[in-house]
């Protein structure tokens, strides 16, 4: 098996499991669950968070034990004794993060000890990615990325049985419909989890509805996106009670009947009571007990020993007729006896978000806390995909170069990390926030090299390249200080982009030289009171210097920057007019309220399509608890205390600036808000860019800051949100589809993630906007579209977090956070067009890479190259190179999506063939291989259980193990096509001999 290769601890490990224990892990090694009993499976696990109240390391080595008592290195170093002294004994795993940092302390007998209860299936792998991501918050593409990084690290180190077939996301907070999509697509055989809304649950409950398939896209063919789905009885807890950590005080089995405390039949009776309980709300002769909780086990023995009782006392009862037969289990063995039972499950076709876990607790606020770190994690994923691109194109050249030696791992890890649901939910502990981010900024710094390397070997120059990573606040010592620099750009997508550079300048006069030479329009532009405000003592640049750009697909262009005599060609010609009526450029027209200064009519001149629409911000007033219910607005929760929100400013004062490339309206709010209206002159939609802090809390209330859109259209409570950048999810007002809902929050009860987008449309017009993070969004009134931008919250709101949602910027105030929305205004039929392709290039957005210019030749013999492509010929707009990244030493991960809906689109939303053969000329590639989603299995292996549905006919299952031809590989509407193929990297770099 070609995972068998790439570490020496992984052989020794496989060799064992394929010899002797060959395929021992799946069903077969399930304990027996006999007919005619009742099945009570214990599942013992422990719930390890990739950092909330501590540090992933914190937790990993128990060490700020005064904060939470948590150390996941004893939790497995006690579990695998235990484990290794009853062959009966179980544990599952889930966490690769902690696991992996674990298996590489381990002496050589501990791992082959650990390998052979994963080969009996005594310990086994249950969902398996680096973390367990949260739903609302993540974008799908680091989601596949963080699953596909901690199951490789699964098959390399276990084989097959490391393999996990079943998705456990226990705790966050709300699941994503695209979240069980992808789980299928990975070759997940079904999905547990803990937290749904509480009336959907009771209602569940009562219908014996707990369990269900899941249709996780209405696109793909079933049952390809189709999950068979469990709603754990209990959280992710053991029924009450029966906590035998010690983290607990339950009273443990006393079973010598000498002594006072005897209690056997007392717990019995309890235990019993609650067997009954729970097998009336689900439907077959099996139950689960999650025996475990957050942090468990770090005292394995307590655990163990109990309820090794516990099954020995109720079993023993079968003598004198007991139906029921405890067992320990695994989710895995839970899920094949429920499959064993062959009955037809009800059919879920939306999503479980909003999550409520009470009348006045949505977890909603979570979907905008901590807006700036969402911000860093999409943008470090785009990074991240910059980094894999030029790390699979250049190979060695890119591991060891200049500039040192490196690799995209360290981001990859810190990128896997921030998925946590505690992490990229704004939901930890603010130590933790800052040290999730300190993560990603090595991850940025190993990649910078791995780029720098990458680069000095494609443009055959070695130059001093810089990031300047602060461009959003116009702060780059460079471009501030040189009298000539060079700027490339990288374009990770699979099409052209154009893109606006903007650079902080401390000249008034620039000439720009394209990739041939050719001279390049620019403009200067006075650096904006707000961004200085912003920025404070760390830019001195007065100006900025605009110009447009041109970058081929998986490639690069450079242009060079020269500061001239302000009286060559170039003189300062800025005029600003105030209370400015209107911008518009070929596209769009933006009309503004001659009183107000706000936004009054949208024009989209291309289609002849108007939409009167004012656009404002406003905040709502967090909730500090009231005589409904105690509950706070905190990091978690968004609870407002009142339906109204507060209109920040009537009126704006606003500013004109106009030149040939850019036309904005500076518009200002107050103190603490601004935005600045955008239209480049080539751009297809109408850019926000939002300035949003410090949240002012002076008065002792808490904020949370909304844009919203009024407008006539006639949407009838219907608006739309995407569903972690990807499928869209029709919402309505007040309403949920699989229960009578009873709305007891009318705005926070309403609100939805909005990941990458939010619309509304009548038969007519459609109304997008984009953003440029995670967000909560929402359409409270008919026409009207809000978007949660920032919140700040003077209260903690008791879901464990113990701090206020306070975000320090680095003067002592709130913290200051800027943002974009793109808006497009079309009709229904061509909106997904321009959307799909500006989200995709909004997440994969070129990477700008500067240097003084003086490079000394390098590597390449043909000589330094201005412009470059790794492909052969652009991609259509219905494909998009998704994955491009070095997976082994001599292996690329490719992964193919078709980025368009079944109905959506006239044009795109039809199947589409490419070549994989001939799509980068620039790589040598053969063995292509098709995998499951997460790379861990070829397609051809991947079966999947075959589960009855009562809603849907049952589908023959469809047999695709055709042979791959990689010269013709068609991608159906939101497809994606993952392959491994084999790299043989031409060149060397030069300097290593
Ligand atoms: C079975 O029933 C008999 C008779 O009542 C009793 O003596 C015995 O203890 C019972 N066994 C168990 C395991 O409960
Ligand atoms: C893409 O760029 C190439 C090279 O710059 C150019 O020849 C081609 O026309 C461009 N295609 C589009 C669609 O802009
Ligand atoms: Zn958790």
């Amino acid at each position: 098996m070609e995972s068998c290769s790439w570490r020496a601890v992984g052989v020794l490990v496989i060799l064992l499991g394929c010899v002797t224990w060959s395929w021992g892990c799946g069903d077969e090694t399930c304990p027996s669950a006999p007919d005619g009993f009742l099945n009570v499976h214990l599942i013992p696990h422990t719930h390890n968070d990739v950092g909330w109240l501590k540090t992933v390391d914190q937790y990993y080595y128990g060490g700020r034990n005064d904060i939470q008592h948590a150390g996941v290195q004893y939790i497995l170093d006690s579990v695998i004794p235990q484990l290794l002294a009853d062959p009966r004994r179980r544990f599952i795993y889930v966490e690769s993060a902690f696991f992996w940092r674990w298996w590489k302390q381990q002496k050589a007998s501990v791992q082959r000890d650990v390998a052979q209860l994963v080969q009996e299936g005594r310990l086994e792998f249950i969902n398996g990615g680096w973390s367990m991501n949260d739903e609302a918050a993540t974008h799908y593409s680091p989601i596949i990325d963080q699953m596909t990084l901690g199951l490789q690290f699964l098959q390399s180190t276990f084989g097959e049985c490391g393999r996990p077939r079943v998705a456990w996301h226990i705790d966050p907070f709300g699941h994503s419909r695209e979240q069980a999509s992808l789980f299928a697509q990975m070759g997940y055989e079904g999905l547990f989890f803990g937290r749904l809304d509480y009336q959907d649950k009771e209602n569940r409950q009562e219908t014996k509805r707990m369990e269900m398939i899941w249709r996780g896209s209405d696109d793909l063919e079933a049952p390809s996106a189709d999950l068979f789905t469990g709603v754990l009885p209990n959280g992710y807890d053991p029924p009450r009670g029966f906590c035998w950590d010690q983290l607990c005080a339950d009273s443990p089995i006393m079973d010598d009947p000498t002594m006072e405390d005897y209690n056997v039949d007392a717990v019995l009776t309890t235990f019993l009571k609650v067997v009954d309980k729970q097998s009336q709300t689900y439907r077959t002769n099996h139950i689960v007990m999650t025996m475990g909780s957050d942090f468990q086990y770090e005292n394995a023995i307590p655990w163990f020993k109990n309820m090794d009782k516990l099954i020995d006392l109720v079993n023993a009862k079968q003598v004198n007729g007991s139906k029921v037969n405890v067992i320990y289990s695994t989710p895995s063995c839970y899920l094949s006896a429920l499959n064993r039972a062959r009955l037809s499950w009800p059919m879920k076709m939306d999503d479980f978000f909003p999550y409520a876990d009470g009348a006045h607790m949505f977890w909603t606020g979570y979907f905008t806390s901590r807006p700036a770190f969402k911000r860093y994690e999409r943008l470090s994923n785009n990074f991240l995909q910059v980094c894999n691109q030029l790390e699979a194109l250049t190979g060695p050249a890119a591991a060891h170069g200049p500039y040192g030696t490196s690799s995209s791992l360290v981001l990859r890890r810190a990128m896997g990390v921030a998925q946590h649901h505690d992490a990229v939910t704004g939901t930890a502990k603010q130590h933790v926030n800052d040290d999730y981010t300190l993560r990603l900024y090595r991850g940025w710094e190993a990649c910078q090299v791995v780029i720098s390397n990458a680069l000095s070997s494609l443009t055959g120059t070695k130059e001093n390249f810089v990031f300047c990573n602060l461009l959003n606040i116009s702060v780059c010592p460079l471009t501030e200080t040189a009298k000539s620099f060079n700027v490339l750009l990288y374009n990770p997508l699979g099409r052209n982009v154009t893109w606006n550079v903007r650079l902080p300048v401390c000249g008034v006069a620039y000439a720009v030289t394209g990739p041939s030479g050719e001279p390049v329009p620019s403009e200067i532009i006075t650096v904006s009171k707000f961004t200085k405000d912003v920025r404070r003592h760390r830019g001195q640049a007065e100006q900025e210097l605009l110009f447009q750009t041109r970058i081929p697909p998986l490639g690069f262009s450079r242009y060079t920057v020269q500061k001239v005599a302000t009286q060559a060609r170039f003189f300062m010609k800025e005029k600003t007019p105030t209370n400015p009526t209107k911008i518009e450029n070929k596209y769009y027209r933006v009309e503004f309220h001659p009183e107000t200064g706000l936004i009054s009519e949208i024009r989209n001149l291309e289609k002849g399509i108007s939409l009167p629409l004012t656009q404002s911000f406003y905040w709502y007033n967090a909730s500090i608890g009231n005589a409904d219910s105690s509950q706070t607005s905190g990091a978690y929760i968004f609870r407002p205390n009142r339906s109204e929100p507060v209109l920040i400013a009537p009126t704006v004062r606003s500013y004109l600036v106009q030149n040939s490339l850019v036309q904005e309206v500076h518009q200002n709010f107050s103190s603490w808000c601004s935005q600045v209206v955008r239209l480049y002159t080539e751009q297809r939609y109408v850019e926000l860019e939002w300035t949003v802090g410090p949240i002012p809390i002076e008065d002792f209330w808490g904020k949370e800051v909304i844009s919203r859109f009024d407008t006539k259209l006639q949407t009838d409570g219907v608006f739309y949100t995407d569903a972690n950048g990807r499928q869209i999810l029709q919402r309505r007002r007040n309403f949920r589809e699989t229960w009578p809902f009873f709305q007891t929050e009318p705005v926070a009860g309403n609100y939805y993630p909005v990941n990458s987008r939010i619309y509304i449309k009548d038969k007519d017009i459609q109304l997008t906007v984009l953003t440029d993070r995670s967000q909560g969004g929402s359409s409270i009134t008919d026409g009207s579209l809000e978007l949660m931008v920032h919140r700040r919250l003077l209260f903690d709101d008791y879901r464990g977090v113990g701090e206020a949602l306070l975000e320090l910027g680095p003067h002592g105030k709130g913290i200051v956070v800027r943002g974009r929305q793109m808006l497009l205004l079309d009709t229904p039929e061509d909106s997904a067009d321009l959307h799909r392709p500006l989200a995709l290039q909004e997440y994969m957005a070129p990477q700008i890479i500067l240097s003084p210019g003086e490079g000394v030749p390098y590597g390449s013999e043909q000589g330094s190259s201005t412009q470059f492509s790794a492909l052969q010929a652009p991609l259509p707009k219905n494909v998009h190179l998704l994955t491009l990244a070095l997976h082994q030493d001599n292996k690329v991960l490719l992964r193919l999506e078709h980025p368009f809906q079944g109905r959506e689109s006239g044009n795109y939303s039809q199947p589409v063939t490419v070549n994989m053969k001939e799509l980068i000329p620039f790589l040598s590639l053969s063995d292509f291989e098709e995998t499951t989603l997460s790379a861990n299995l070829p397609k051809s292996k991947m079966t999947r259980k075959h589960w009855r549905a009562k809603t849907a006919p049952a589908l023959p299952r469809t047999n695709s193990s055709t042979v791959l031809d990689p010269s013709s590989v068609t991608l159906n509407p939101m497809e994606i096509r993952t392959f491994l193929a084999t790299v043989h990297y031409r060149k060397r770099p030069r300097w290593d001999s």
